[in-house]
């Protein structure tokens, strides 16, 4: 059996993924920009003479975009010329759950996957339950609050190993999905939930600052974000604030055969 390139596999769903993949037996190519772990392959959005080595003898790809580009078109095309040069039949490409027409970025992606492969999957998650941990969360701390621009509206927080579930069955399943997915965690929460949530499981205590998108997008843009990515993940607050991710899908369960993971479980876990 040819392998599966992942690339970001040294990220937050590339890494779950590749242990969804190894646990199941099929053979990997985990990819980063550093080949400094055992069976990784060198790979870098921004030098495209580690492409074509990378894809040598992949059958199916995971498709993590160049991070905070906010046009990544230019980089991802050429790459799935080569990938479809090469004999690559399946991609499966993280985007988000967002709107199309606020990230017209990763919609455009959408369309290259959707019309270069034969076989494909457009993975669109909602918010990652693992934004609350580890460092990740340093991104909306200050001064010991948490702080949104999402105001009392909710999203349905996906835990990232559901997301790597899913994308591991959109590229071994032996028919190809061809569909976008939209992933959701079991429950829509407001940052408040979120807040309570990580307070009760000891994280805390710890409480849920409104601000507004532009303040926000100074905080993100303060903390060494790209100005542009910065403003584009503040106003996706914002559409949270008027409802957009206030939604629950099944696409878990249908998908992975087992429910999502609820964030309780997932805090109680994280911060055991
Ligand atoms: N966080 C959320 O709530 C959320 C929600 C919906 C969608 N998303 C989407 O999820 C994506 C992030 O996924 P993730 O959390 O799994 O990733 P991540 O944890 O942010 O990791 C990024 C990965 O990209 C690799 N990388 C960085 N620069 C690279 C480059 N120039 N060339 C090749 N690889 C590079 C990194 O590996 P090395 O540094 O080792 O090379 C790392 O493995 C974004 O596209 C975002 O839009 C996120």
């Amino acid at each position: 059996m040819s392998e599966v390139l992942v690339i970001g596999a040294t990220g937050t769903t590339g890494s779950r993924l590749t242990s969804f993949l190894r646990e199941r037996g099929v053979p990997v190519r985990p990819a980063a920009r550093k080949a400094d772990r055992p069976g990784f392959v060198r790979f870098d959005w921004t030098e495209p003479e580690t492409h074509a080595p990378a894809l040598s003898g992949a059958r199916a790809v995971y498709i993590l975009p160049p991070p905070a580009v906010p046009e990544p078109a230019p980089l991802v095309e050429p790459f799935l010329h080569e990938a479809v040069r090469q004999g690559v039949r399946r991609a499966v490409l993280l985007g988000t759950s967002a709107r199309p027409e606020r990230t017209p970025g990763a919609a455009a992606l959408y369309e290259l996957v959707r019309t270069m492969l034969p076989e494909w999957a457009v993975l669109r998650p909602s918010w990652f339950m693992q934004n609350f941990a580890g460092r990740a969360i340093a991104l909306r701390r200050r001064d010991g609050e948490l702080i949104s621009a999402t105001g009392a509206g909710r999203a349905a927080f996906v835990d990232a190993g559901d997301i790597a579930a899913v994308a591991g069955h959109a590229l071994t399943d032996p028919e190809p999905h061809n569909t976008e997915h939209v992933i959701t965690g079991p429950e829509a929460l407001s940052y408040d939930d979120v807040a309570a949530l990580l307070t009760e499981l000891g994280a805390g205590p710890l409480r849920h600052r409104p601000v507004g998108q532009d303040e926000l997008a100074a905080h993100f843009a303060a903390a060494g974000m790209p100005r542009a990515y910065a403003e584009l993940l503040a106003a996706l607050d914002t559409d949270i604030s008027t409802g957009s991710e206030d939604r629950v899908t099944d696409t878990v369960e249908r998908v992975t055969g087992r429910p999502p993971r609820s964030f309780r479980d997932f805090a109680a876990a994280e911060l055991r």
